[in-house]
């Protein structure tokens, strides 16, 4: 099967109500370990690249081990609708790279500029991306946490507004939209007790019937993962994630691609710690990536099934 676009993906998650994970990726054992998640589960897949994993893997490599990985699940007699998306693409010339670059989906996150500007520069790259048929995911209010180079304090984070969400998305004529209800990039997202702003989601959701919205910052820091961490030498506080009830329970109310970076940072940096402490000599990449590559799997096939998208594919 080739890649795929967004749009057939939200139609069918937002009827079943369910949400399709979206995986950020920045070397080969990271995508092996999704797609190994997904093949057993049978699940569709966003595989997302940001800015930041451009320019590490480069576009090449990372478009080639995603083609490598959907023949190898061909091969296996597995077909997963895959789409490969742009992570906050930042401006029109990122988004234009990736959509002539092979992307199938691209993010333009012009969240930072005022609600005009943020249209303007979202109908520029909708206009070109539907012209390829390049499905567009645009942002609107302002997660707290920290993206690249960009760090948003909790105190200038701001909900999303459903009236602005209305017009927003009839004006720019965007895909999706990601939406701020009360997650933040990174693994502190909560000082007290987690929460997020589901009496928004559902204004926003009456504004927007059969609109797919897309949550970011959705890792949940679950306990084992931050355990094995600290067991091995980090210092990560307990849990400030999204707690897992949450993120099935937006599944299910019209959230149709829920982002999930930090918690495979988690479980794949907790493996390579583990070898280190236990073999402090050991010098073979194969040892120490082999086990992060298999907690990437384990973590992604969980996601999986609290977002309700496996056995969707
Ligand atoms: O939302 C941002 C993602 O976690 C990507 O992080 O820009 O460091 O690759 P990155
Ligand atoms: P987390 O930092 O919660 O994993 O969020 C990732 C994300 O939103 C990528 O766009
Ligand atoms: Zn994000």
């Amino acid at each position: 099967m080739p890649l795929v676009t967004s749009k057939e993906l939200f139609e069918k998650a937002y009827k079943g109500g369910y949400a399709i994970g979206a995986f950020n990726v920045n070397n080969m054992e990271i995508v092996q370990g999704i797609f190994e998640a997904a093949i057993e589960e049978k699940a569709p897949l966003i595989i997302q690249v940001s800015a930041g994993a451009r320019k590490y893997a480069r576009h090449e490599y990372l478009v080639h081990l995603i083609q490598a990985s959907m023949e190898m699940a061909e091969a296996s007699g597995v077909s997963i609708p895959v789409v490969l998306h742009l992570d906050h693409g930042d401006d029109f010339d990122i988004c234009k790279k990736c959509i002539d670059g092979g992307f199938t989906s691209v993010m333009i996150d012009a969240s930072k500029h005022p609600f005009e500007e943020n249209i303007r520069i979202t109908k520029e790259v909708v206009k070109y991306a539907h012209s390829k048929g390049i499905t567009v995911e645009a942002e609107l209010g302002k997660l707290a946490g920290v993206e690249d180079d960009v760090k948003v304090s909790a105190k200038d984070a701001t909900y999303t507004d459903p009236n602005e969400a209305k017009e927003f998305v009839a004006r720019s004529g965007c895909d999706s939209l990601a939406i701020a209800i009360g997650t933040s990039h990174g693994a502190y997202k909560f000082k007290g007790e987690p929460r997020l702003a589901f009496d928004r989601l559902a204004e926003i959701q009456a504004k927007l019937p059969n609109f797919p919205l897309v949550l970011h910052g959705a890792s949940s820091v679950p306990e084992d993962l931050v355990e094995v961490c600290n067991k091995y030498g980090a210092r990560i506080p307990g849990s400030r994630g999204v707690p897992e009830d949450m993120i099935a329970q937006a599944s299910k109310t019209g959230v149709c691609k829920i982002n999930v970076d930090t918690d495979l940072r988690l479980a794949l940096t907790g493996q390579i710690r583990k070898v280190f402490h236990e073999n402090p000599e050991e010098f073979d990449p194969r040892k120490y990536l082999g086990p992060a590559r298999t907690a990437i799997k384990e973590v992604v096939k969980r996601k999986m099934r609290i977002m309700g998208c496996s056995g969707k594919a």
